[in-house]
């Protein structure tokens, strides 16, 4: 293959857009144009608010649009230029017919192919960047070549994309590795290097591994597996703390430093959410079951049991701490994404708590620094019976969010929860006022010392019986007894 020159990005998503203008940053002399069929979205990340935020992306965004990266509604001009084509369109659980619920949806994969195939006048690599199930560039290859021009020939890679939302740039410019799968034959051979010439400009070469197509594919759906697989069994094992005194963060830090399983992805937590997670193991579990594999179907399946229970248990035990009651309650959610440094809240956990807790009666005050109101209502809309608008207010800032309320509840770990001045937030709140803290980012001790009661996931904490102390309800300091003083002298 000659060396790559243009390449087009269809999907200008969470993982296109990002991904893509890593490249364009680092290949100034390739010409990339990433395309979408939603006008609003390129019209954003032509604007001066991008569609998505990730910490570093916009700089990169405006060094180098116009000048070698574009985004574009143009999808056909953009294809027939490429010489290498990535496919970045979403492939989520499917919501009908066989699979429902589990299997991913490939229709846009499929629609790619199609167009693809019906427009390309010149040969083309056709890079699978999408998360799919095992074997799907063969459902590809076979679409390419059953409607191929003369003249025209495709190879069909591999090459899954590893990056973590928040994270993404930092993921992009020193990734752990880069994956590559094609098939055995010298054009493939030659088309994985092809693509891999475009990764060494800033890659070392040693972290950049080939492998055979299905490997790479299987490889993406048991990274995100396993991933998902430390933190239930961490959450697991936070439930065996509440119960027996032991602390989830001690366990985390002596488990973590056995080399053999090192101290990542051991935070305790709500619940996992984000777009990949669930997705994909329900991809992996579906595949099972269709591979005559009913055990690894229920294994993989009990990961994401244990979230559920997670989200469920943490939801329980807010209302069971405000006296089994939070109807009329207002409770105020910190944080609505589902992680840090990010504004995506697909399945994040915070819409489950929130759900729950509206459920039960209670009205939210929420407040999260990149997550619109627009985004919350969107996410809250559809399966509750009480007229949202009533019962929802999605504050500026977290001062307000917290006047009137019973309760907080950390449902992302967002940096600044933790500088907040909490004798504020306290000042505002009515009294017993709860901290319901479901990242394990603040300090307890400090807040149990303001005269809040705190909830947290994994240990057992040493709340002050606030009924024997006098509260005061307007701004200023709570008044505290001799005793508790002492206490925390
Ligand atoms: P996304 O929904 O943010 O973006 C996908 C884009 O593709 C959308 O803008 C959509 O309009 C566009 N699209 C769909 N069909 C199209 C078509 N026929 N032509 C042109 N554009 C089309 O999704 P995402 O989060 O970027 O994920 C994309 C893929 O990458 C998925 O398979 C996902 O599993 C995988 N992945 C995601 C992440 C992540 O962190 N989000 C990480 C690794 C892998
Ligand atoms: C994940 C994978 O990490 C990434 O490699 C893949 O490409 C896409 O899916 P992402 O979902 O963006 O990335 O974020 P990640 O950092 O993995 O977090 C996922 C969820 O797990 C978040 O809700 C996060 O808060 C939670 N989490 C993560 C924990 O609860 N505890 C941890 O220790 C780590």
């Amino acid at each position: 293959y000659p060396k790559v020159s243009k390449i087009c990005c269809i999907g200008a998503g969470y993982v296109g857009g990002p991904t893509c203008t890593v490249i364009a940053s680092k290949c100034t002399d390739i010409t990339v144009t990433i395309v979408d069929i939603n006008e609003s979205r390129i019209a954003q990340w032509n604007s001066d608010s991008l569609p998505i935020f990730e910490p570093g992306l916009e700089e990169i965004v405006k060094s180098r649009r116009g000048q070698n990266l574009f985004f574009s509604t143009d999808i056909l001009k953009a294809v027939k230029e490429a010489d290498l084509i990535f496919i970045s369109v979403n492939t989520p659980t499917k919501n009908f017919g066989v699979g429902k619920g589990r299997a991913a949806d490939l229709k846009h994969i499929e629609a790619c192919a199609r167009l693809i195939a019906d427009h390309s006048t010149s040969s083309k690599i056709v890079v699978e960047k999408s998360t799919v199930p095992v074997r799907a560039a063969e459902s590809l290859s076979r679409i390419l070549k059953a409607n191929t021009k003369p003249g025209v020939t495709y190879q069909v890679l591999s090459n899954p994309e590893f990056l973590a939302e928040g994270t993404a740039i930092c993921d992009l410019l020193n990734p752990d590795r880069v994956l590559i799968g094609g098939e055995d034959t010298e054009e493939g051979q030659l088309a994985i290097a092809a693509l891999s010439s475009v990764y060494e400009v800033w890659v070392p070469k040693e972290r950049i591994i080939t492998t055979n197509t299905w490997s790479s594919e299987l490889s993406k759906l048991t990274a995100n597996a396993f991933l998902a697989q430390r933190i239930s069994s961490i959450n697991a094992i936070s439930a065996v703390c509440e119960a027996t005194g032991a602390d989830v963060s001690e366990v985390a830090r002596a488990i973590g430093m056995d080399t053999r399983l090192g101290p990542k992805f051991l935070q305790s937590s709500v619940g996992f959410g984000g777009s990949c997670f669930q997705k994909d193991l329900l991809n992996l579990v579906y595949i099972s079951e269709c591979l005559n594999l009913p055990e690894v179907a229920e294994y993989w399946q009990q990961v994401l049991n244990m979230n559920e229970f997670q989200k469920s248990r943490f939801a329980k035990r807010i209302v069971e701490t405000m006296f089994n009651t939070i109807t009329n309650k207002k409770i105020t959610l910190l944080g609505f994404a589902f992680k840090k440094n990010t504004g995506d809240t697909r399945e994040s956990p915070a819409i489950y708590i929130a759900k729950y807790l509206l459920e039960e009666g209670a009205v939210l005050q929420i407040y999260d620094p990149k997550v619109d109101s627009k985004q919350v209502f969107a996410d809250l809309s559809g399966t509750l019976s009480v007229n949202l608008s009533e019962v929802v207010t999605v504050s500026k800032n977290p001062y307000d969010a917290a006047v009137g309320s019973h309760a907080i509840v950390v449902c992302t770990e967002w940096d600044e929860f933790t500088s907040l001045d909490y004798e504020r937030m306290y000042s505002r709140m009515l009294k017993p006022a709860f901290v319901f803290d479901g990242r394990k980012i603040l300090n307890h001790k400090k807040l149990i010392d303001i005269g809040f009661h705190v909830e947290t996931i994994g240990c057992k904490l040493n709340n002050i019986d606030q009924s024997k102390y006098l509260f005061s309800c307007g701004e200023g300091t709570p008044r505290r007894t001799q005793e508790h003083r002492m206490r925390f002298a």
